[in-house]
């Protein structure tokens, strides 16, 4: 039996999409094809799950994190704290707003910043953190500032990189709502997954927000006057519809991955496993954007399971600070050996809520059966 790796089919099942079909019916009827009602009622529903009193649409989680930087007063000459093992964009967005990140290593326990390196890496010029809750697990926000500003001697604003972890929890309050403001992402395969690129941003701030809305149409307050130069990061309402249709289900999506994910725990366990593969970090709040495990002799366990249909991934395969587009900023092999070492053996496992337990456990199946020729082979 195949094991895709993603598949839309479980969100957008029949039911799905003949309700789609029709909010896309009522679009093409009233024409309202950008930014349109779906859009404000899109941000309304995202409050309200979220719990933030600020959501602004926008056109991709990238762009999302271009507004919460720059509405936090990000810009040149600024230094932002990274982690150097993440998706590009949570670098990228910093150097688009012609700021400089600074690339932090991660904890090898949470695979997310690790707080003392950020401390060690604080110069006059750092002007924020940047917080990724990755593979879907939450950071301690509030931690790492208060241990940032304690090391610092003056506050160091935290901006979340949300992307990864729509639902998540820390015991502190959910993720998105803890930093000075958020970037989301939408992208089909994220936990809530829109039918386009899409994303939004957040803040419990209505001055952070309403700068956020501004620079999401030109930096401009009143048609054709600019204030000051923003982007055109606008949201299809069509998009925006797909979104809708989907987030009143997203408590059950993410309940299905943690069921997931635990139900790999008990498999790879029972199947005596851990001595060559890590399981990732528990954490009740977790929402599993990804299930990565560490393995050993990564790249063949991987080719092994692609040679028998089943889906993996590697997410990332090269830290930000060895980025040719990076180099320039002087990193080196060796400087952040968290990161490195996680891009040498970290594999995502299928854990999208269509995911069936028989599924998983073909794919236990085939690990202990690449393990076991390995160790025949020795
Ligand atoms: C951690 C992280 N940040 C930012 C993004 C960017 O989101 P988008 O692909 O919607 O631009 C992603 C999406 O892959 C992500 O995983």
């Amino acid at each position: 039996m195949a094991v895709p790796f993603f598949s839309i089919h479980h969100s957008y099942n029949d039911a799905a999409q003949k309700s789609l079909l029709a909010r896309w019916q009522r679009i093409l009827e009233h024409g309202g094809f950008v930014n349109g009602p779906e859009v404000r009622e899109l941000e309304a529903d995202l409050a309200e799950f979220l719990d933030v009193p600020e959501v602004v649409c926008c056109s991709n989680g990238s762009d999302a994190l271009v507004l919460a930087l720059r509405a936090a007063d990000i810009g040149p000459g600024d230094e932002v704290l990274v982690p150097a093992f993440t998706f590009f964009a949570s670098a990228g967005a910093v150097s688009r707003c012609g700021a400089t990140p600074v690339f932090v290593d991660i904890d090898p326990a949470t695979f997310c910043i690790d707080p003392a390196d950020a401390v060690a890496k604080i110069t006059p010029q750092t002007k924020a953190c940047m917080a990724v809750h990755l593979y879907g697990y939450p950071v301690d926000i509030l931690a790492l500032a208060q241990t940032l500003e304690n090391a610092a001697g003056r506050p160091i604003p935290v901006v979340e990189d949300a992307a990864q972890a729509i639902g998540a929890a820390h015991a502190s309050g959910p993720v998105g709502g803890m930093g000075i403001s958020a970037g989301w992402s939408l992208f089909p395969t994220k936990n809530l997954g829109a039918p386009g690129d899409a994303g939004f941003a957040t803040s419990m701030d209505k001055d952070v927000a309403d700068h956020m809305r501004r620079l999401r149409e030109h930096g401009g307050g009143r048609q054709y006057y600019h204030d000051e130069v923003g982007y055109n990061f606008r949201m299809d309402s069509l998009v925006a519809a797909g979104v809708l249709e989907l987030l009143p289900r997203l408590v059950e999506f993410n309940a299905a991955r943690r069921v997931g994910a635990e139900h790999y725990r008990e498999l790879m366990t029972a199947a005596g496993l851990n001595h060559v593969i890590v399981l990732p970090p528990e954490h009740p709040g977790h929402v599993y954007h990804q299930f990565v495990i560490r393995a050993e002799q990564r790249n063949a366990l991987k080719d092994f399971l692609h040679a028998r249909e089943i889906g993996c991934a590697v997410y990332y395969p090269l830290a930000l600070h060895l980025q040719p587009c990076f180099q320039d900023l002087g990193g080196k092999a060796g400087d952040l050996p968290h990161s490195e070492a996680a891009t040498a053996n970290v594999l995502a496992l299928p854990i999208y809520p269509g995911v069936t337990a028989s599924q998983r456990e073909e794919l236990v199946a085939a690990v202990v059966e690449f393990y076991a020729q390995v160790s025949a082979a020795q």
